[in-house]
C-alpha cells in the first residue's frame, strides 16, 4: 500500500487556490492514485488529468477513478512530454471529463510527487531495491530504455564515476566504478550490493545505512534520465497553468529539491535591473508559496517512515 506523502499541507494548497483558477488538476505522478483520490474528493467540481510513466501505475488508478463518475483520466506517459501528450489528446479528453468550452490546458493545480512508489520499490522484478534480490533493471517505464545492468555494463569506469557522482555518491564513486567493471556482467541488485559492499570502507559508512542506498539512487537518476524529466516539466509547467494557478513538487531528496527551488525562485525574481525608473512593471511569474520547503511533522515520520525527506513546494502565477 502506497501511503500519499504530506497528503494533507497538499490539499490544503489545492483548497486555498483563488476562486479565479479551475479546479482543473494535472497529477504528474499518479502512483497508486492517492493524492489524485483525495483531491477528486474536495468537491464534485474537481477534474483530473493523471500521467505516470509505469504502465501499472496507470491501469491501477483507471481502476481506482472508476467510481468518481468521469472526472478524471490517467494517461501514460512521461511528464516531461506532458505539453505535447496533452495537445495530442485534449479534444478527447475534454470530451471525456466534460470540460466544456475555456482554455485549453489552463490547469489549476499541478503536482508532481517525485520519485518511486511503493508498489514499485516493493516489487523485486523492478530492480529498484537493494534489500530483496532482483534482476537490475529499475527502469519506471519498462517498456522502453535501458536498464540498470545494460548501462553498467556498457559505459566504461570513468563514465560510471561520473553518473555515481552526479546522482550523488561522494568520494568513494570511484572504487564503486571500477569495482563494477571488475565484477562484470552485472545481472541482479544482489551483484550490485555486493560491489558496495566491497568497495565503500566501513569508515565511510553511515551507521544504520546501507553503503548501496546512494549507488542505487544515483543509477537509478541515471536510468530514468530523472533530472532531465524534471527540468523540461519545470520548463512546460508555467504554460501550463491558468492564472493564479499552483505548481506543488515533493522531492526526496536535496539533488532534486535543488532544481526545483531555483526554479521557482527564478520565477518570482524580476528581470528588470531595480535601479530603472519602471519598477511598476511586474515580469515576474508569481509568488512562491512556501519561503521554506514543507517537511512532513514527527507523526506523520513514524506512520510513514518513508516521508522522512519528504521536501513540498508550492508557486502560484500571477
Ligand atoms: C511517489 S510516487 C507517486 C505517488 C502518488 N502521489 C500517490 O499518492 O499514490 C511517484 C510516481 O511517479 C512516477 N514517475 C516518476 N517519474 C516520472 C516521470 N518522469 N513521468 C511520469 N511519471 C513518473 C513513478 O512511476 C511513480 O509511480
Amino acid at each position: 500500500m502506497h501511503i500519499p506523502v504530506l497528503a494533507e499541507q497538499v490539499i490544503g494548497f489545492f483548497n486555498e487556490l483563488s476562486p479565479e483558477a479551475p479546479r482543473l488538476i494535472l497529477d504528474c505522478t499518479l502512483g497508486g492514485g492517492g493524492h489524485a483520490i483525495q483531491l477528486l474528493a474536495t468537491a464534485q467540481q474537481v477534474r483530473l488529468v493523471g500521467l505516470d510513466r509505469d504502465r501499472q501505475a496507470v491501469e491501477r488508478c483507471r481502476e481506482r477513478f472508476a467510481g468518481s463518475g468521469q472526472r478524471a483520466a490517467a494517461l501514460h506517459a512521461n511528464f516531461s512530454d506532458a505539453a505535447a501528450v496533452l495537445e495530442d489528446c485534449w479534444d478527447t479528453l475534454a470530451g471525456e471529463l466534460g470540460l466544456g468550452a475555456g482554455p485549453e490546458r489552463a490547469f489549476g493545480f499541478i503536482l508532481a510527487d517525485l520519485g518511486f512508489s511503493s508498489f514499485q520499490i516493493d516489487s523485486a522484478d523492478r530492480g529498484l531495491s537493494f534489500q530483496g534480490n532482483g534482476p537490475l533493471d529499475m527502469r519506471l517505464d519498462q517498456s522502453q530504455g535501458q536498464t540498470a545492468a545494460e548501462l553498467l555494463n556498457s559505459l566504461d569506469e570513468r563514465e560510471i564515476s561520473r553518473l555515481l557522482r552526479r546522482g550523488g555518491v561522494g568520494s568513494e564513486a570511484s572504487a564503486v566504478a571500477r569495482e563494477i567493471v571488475k565484477r562484470r556482467p552485472l545481472r541482479t541488485t544482489a551483484d550490485l550490493v555486493a560491489v558496495c559492499e566491497k568497495s565503500v570502507p566501513q569508515a565511510r559508512r553511515s551507521p544504520g545505512r546501507s553503503p548501496a542506498t546512494t549507488v542505487f539512487q544515483a543509477v537509478r537518476i541515471e536510468v530514468n534520465q530523472e533530472f532531465a524529466a524534471i527540468e523540461a516539466l519545470l520548463r512546460a509547467a508555467p504554460e501550463l497553468l491558468s492564472p493564479r494557478g499552483r505548481l506543488a513538487v515533493i522531492s526526496f531528496h536535496s539533488l532534486e529539491d535543488q532544481l526545483v527551488a531555483k526554479a521557482m525562485r527564478k520565477w518570482q525574481r524580476s528581470e528588470m535591473p531595480a535601479k530603472l525608473p519602471v519598477k511598476q512593471v511586474n515580469d515576474t511569474l508569481g509568488k512562491l508559496l512556501t519561503a521554506n520547503a514543507v517537511t512532513p511533522t514527527e507523526e506523520e515520520i513514524e506512520a510513514n517512515p518513508r516521508s522522512r525527506s519528504a521536501r513540498l513546494r508550492v508557486f502560484e502565477m500571477h
